[in-house]
């Protein structure tokens, strides 16, 4: 079935009232009625396909704008996507986003049929460590509480006794009664965490693996400097993922919904965000009257999603957009994830 030309103009007028303020598109685009019009087609398609296989897209803040203003259910950072991942109870959800959180969902919602655009969409953090690593890691401090970081795979998920996101990962570790942490696989994030328990006044010792996300290990405090010379009363606004020198030079550190919150509570002419540029977009979109400087940093990982491969994967998942888990690693993994939201704020 075919849209008419009516449902095509409604659809671009609906596209466009949110993306019209995005000006950091990756692919150089300006979204105006013509880019609109091009992908309402498609965005329509997979609005349909959704209806008819009982089908919800839960996307990252990272994507592109069109997919989180034009096809996605819920959007938001990997805490808030975890949670609906377990709440929904649709028969598909295709997460938009990495593979790691697609395993995610089907380690919460192991009954639904969980599929991802392209299985290539992987992550420098859950890449940097197996199951058997950590289980040679374990061996060596056997004594210690193993903390995972939800940017990991389900081997090493299962092989951990909690799991964190970046906006639960100190209430959390501050909170455990062990002081021995081995938190793997961010190694920055650690560094991060350790510098944080101590200003909490936490007795921890913190042990990390070693991967770092190679979009977020990129900034340096220079950045900052040059910035904050140039645009008097700026705000910078970091994720934990950054190196400690940007996280202390930082006016905020937190999750990627937690910067989204601090910029739209916040007064300041000019925002400095030390992440992914996506969530540059998402601003643009939801507090149009703030300005972000700074230039754009890409995962390529989350780039690899596209509306054309969101389409196809609805249409007819290839065995390798499906998610499939060994069942005794999914139990153990879900243990792990269900003590995070056990040992989460409330707030
Ligand atoms: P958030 O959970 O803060 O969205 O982080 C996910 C991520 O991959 C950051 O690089
Ligand atoms: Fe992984 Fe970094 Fe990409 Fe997030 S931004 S998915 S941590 S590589």
């Amino acid at each position: 079935m075919t849209a008419t030309d009516d449902a095509i103009e409604l659809e671009a007028e609906r596209l466009l009232r949110s993306l019209m303020h995005v000006d950091c598109d990756p692919h150089g685009k300006t979204w105006n009625l013509a880019t609109c019009r091009a992908i309402a087609p498609l965005t329509l398609e997979i609005n349909r396909l959704k209806a008819e296989r009982d089908a919800v897209i839960l996307a990252h803040s990272y994507l592109e704008p069109e997919i989180i203003y034009g096809v996605a259910d819920f959007r938001g950072d990997s805490y808030f996507l975890s949670m609906k991942a377990r709440e929904v109870r649709a028969k598909v959800i295709l997460f938009a986003g990495v593979v790691f959180m697609a395993e995610t969902a089907k380690i919460l919602s192991p009954e639904a049929t969980v599929i991802v655009p392209d299985r290539g969409s992987g992550c420098s953090l859950a890449d940097s460590l197996t199951g058997d690593q950590l289980r040679r890691l374990k061996s060596l401090y056997p004594d210690a509480t193993v903390v995972c970081y939800i940017n990991s795979t389900a081997d090493v998920k299962a092989e951990s006794d909690v799991c964190v996101t970046s906006g639960n990962v100190y209430h959390i570790v501050e909170h455990l009664p062990a002081r021995r942490i081995l938190f793997v696989p961010d190694r920055l994030m650690g560094d991060n965490l350790r510098a944080e328990m101590k200003r909490r006044g936490a007795d921890k010792e913190i042990i990390t693996s070693d991967g770092t996300c190679m979009v977020h290990d990129q900034f340096s405090p220079a950045d900052i400097a040059e910035a904050r010379e140039r645009y008097p009363g700026l705000k910078v606004v970091a994720h934990p993922e950054c190196p400690p020198a940007v996280a202390a030079a930082a006016d905020f550190v937190g999750s990627t919904g937690a910067m989204m919150k601090y910029v739209k509570n916040s007064g300041a002419p000019y925002y400095l965000m030390l992440t992914e540029c996506g969530l540059v977009g998402r601003l643009q979109v939801e507090s149009p009257e703030k300005a972000f400087i700074g230039g754009c940093r890409l995962c390529p990982y989350m780039k690899l999603n596209s509306l054309e491969k969101v389409r196809d994967a609805l249409k007819a998942p290839r065995p390798d957009q499906i998610i499939t888990l060994d069942e005794g690693v999914r139990r153990r993994a879900a243990h792990c994830i269900d003590r995070m939201f056990e040992l989460s704020p409330t707030d």
